[in-house]
């Protein structure tokens, strides 16, 4: 799978897994923006060595790359220098990031903002910029970031897992608007050694945690051949695999009259007597649109409807007992 002369930016490819995503693209082909501002890991500082040693690295092996330093907040430049190098862009991987964990209780507004700021606005403006381009071309690919703690959670990182949850909306959107353009939108939430993970993991594990075992995975939803939009892929260790959503069959919280009629109200004694069956996912579904969300309850309406009316046999097929 070569990548033909495409034209891919890499964000936050100074270090760690961009770099791996940059090299790896590079070798099979791509012409690269290694986009970097060279800070650390908190954000804080700044430099053009950090994409300077990407991008020579990639040109000693006979490869094609430019650097950048802006920052991700400034997106419109970092396209411009895609145009500028090469006249078009044909993949974002939106991979730039920064930490300022502290718990919950402590955060300050400045560390909320730096995070947000750096992913969540960051990610929005890389991905912006390069759209028009991509949707006039009829063709696309964007990598989303997300992680761990934007799915599941994290102590002290109430701010990165806000911004990482963002990454998933937004790919949710992108991925709908994109479509008839060509442009195919995946949100990956990687695990990798690199110098964000080395003070929280022990040596052993990153040891098997490399960053060139996500490369090829983006790599993948980079390229020509990929057809695949608004998935969520976590990766690591060269292991990958599909995360969605999941819906339990869910019951009517409709409250009974003595004697077990329905009444039309909700109650949160009904709710209470519910909630097993809210909670039990048992028969589940994996919703994937708006649409989908909204159909079951409706048709619970409906039923609950036709049981008022008094419509015979329906009050036992509300779901409720
Ligand atoms: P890293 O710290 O090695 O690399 C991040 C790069 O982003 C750095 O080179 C940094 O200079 C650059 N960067 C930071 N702010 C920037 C800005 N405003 N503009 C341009 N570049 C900027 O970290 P790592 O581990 O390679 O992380 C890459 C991405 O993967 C991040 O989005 C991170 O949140 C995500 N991630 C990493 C995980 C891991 O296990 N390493 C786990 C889950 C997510």
């Amino acid at each position: 799978m070569g990548f033909g002369g495409r034209v891919v930016i890499v964000t936050g490819a100074g270090n760690g897994l961009g770099k791996a995503y940059a090299l790896y693209m590079a070798s099979r082909g791509a012409r690269v923006v290694v986009n970097d501002l060279g800070g650390a890991v908190d954000g804080s500082g700044g430099g053009s060595r950090a994409a300077d040693a990407v991008v020579d690295t990639i040109r000693a092996a006979g490869g094609t790359a430019v650097a950048s330093y802006d920052s991700v907040e400034h997106g419109d430049r970092i396209v411009a220098s895609a145009l500028a190098a090469f006249g078009r862009v044909d993949a974002v991987v939106a991979n730039a990031g920064i930490l300022r964990d502290t718990s919950f209780a402590k955060m300050t507004d400045a560390e909320w903002d730096a995070v947000y700021a750096v992913h969540t606005r960051g990610t929005f403006s890389v991905v912006r910029a390069a759209w028009p381009h991509m949707r006039q071309q009829g063709y696309g690919r964007v990598v989303l970031v997300s992680s761990s703690t934007g799915l599941y959670g994290n102590f002290g990182q109430a701010n990165y897992g806000a911004a990482k949850g963002a990454a998933l909306g937004l790919a949710a959107a992108l991925a709908i608007e994109g479509r008839r353009r060509g442009v195919l939108v995946n949100t990956i939430s990687p695990i990798a050694a690199s110098r964000m993970t080395e003070d929280v993991m022990p040596a052993e594990l990153l040891e098997a945690l490399q960053p060139e075992a996500v490369a090829p995975v983006v790599a993948y939803l980079c390229h020509d051949s990929c057809r695949h939009s608004g998935r969520v892929v976590e990766v690591g260790a060269g292991w990958a695999a599909g995360v969605r959503w999941e819906r339990s069959k869910g019951a009517t919280s409709f409250a009974r009259a003595a004697g077990g009629a329905l009444r039309d109200e909700s109650t949160p004694e009904a709710v209470a007597a519910a909630w097993p069956a809210v909670g039990d996912f048992a028969g589940a579904s994996h919703p994937d649109s708006t649409q989908s969300a909204f159909e079951p309850m409706l048709a619970a309406r409906a039923l609950v409807d036709a049981s008022l009316r008094g419509d015979a046999g329906v009050g036992a097929a509300t779901g409720d007992k």
